[in-house]
């Protein structure tokens, strides 16, 4: 089993949001017996909350399915249980690498560093407001991801 995990700060905007994507597209491709999929957050604020509406909003738009998705803190463990290691943001990354150690992050990534988006960052909805520009990042970068890991793991 392949095991990705998406990280961003509080874990009800961005990550979950990525995770619901890219489950869907793992699925509908028919990689979910291979591909297993997560999400966390760096900060401890919002521990088994469900995403935040404006997530769940689009999520519903687009026919994704948020089922079992709740709030966790990203922990030293994830550092060796998870192949593909996904931040967020530049801000996200620093906080992997501080938990996990610089010699334990050769899988750790930003999604956007797989595109050709200038802003390699995805803009936090929970201070823009802009929950479709995220979701159209999120899915941009999500692409990317599944094509990058059925070529590495040969799938
Ligand atoms: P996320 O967004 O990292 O995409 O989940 C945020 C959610 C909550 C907060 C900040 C960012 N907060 O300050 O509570």
């Amino acid at each position: 089993m392949i095991r990705v995990v998406f990280v961003c700060l509080g874990n009800i905007c961005r990550s979950p949001m990525a995770e619901a994507v890219f489950r869907h597209l793992v699925k509908e491709r028919g990689y979910d017996k291979k591909i297993q999929v997560d999400s966390a957050g760096t900060s401890n604020w919002h521990i088994n909350k469900r995403p935040h509406i404006g997530t769940l909003d689009k999520l519903e738009k687009y026919n994704i399915s948020s089922e079992n998705i709740v709030a966790r803190q990203f922990r030293k463990d994830d550092g060796e249980a998870f192949d593909y290691i996904v931040a967020m943001d530049q801000s996200n990354y620093d906080n992997i690498v501080s938990v996990l150690g610089s010699d334990a992050c050769s899988h750790v990534f930003k999604l956007l560093d797989l595109t050709e988006v200038t802003n390699k960052d995805v803009p936090d909805p929970y201070y823009s407001g802009d929950f479709e520009e995220t979701y159209e990042l999120v899915l941009e970068g999500s692409e990317r991801l599944l094509e990058k890991i059925i070529k590495e793991q040969q799938l």
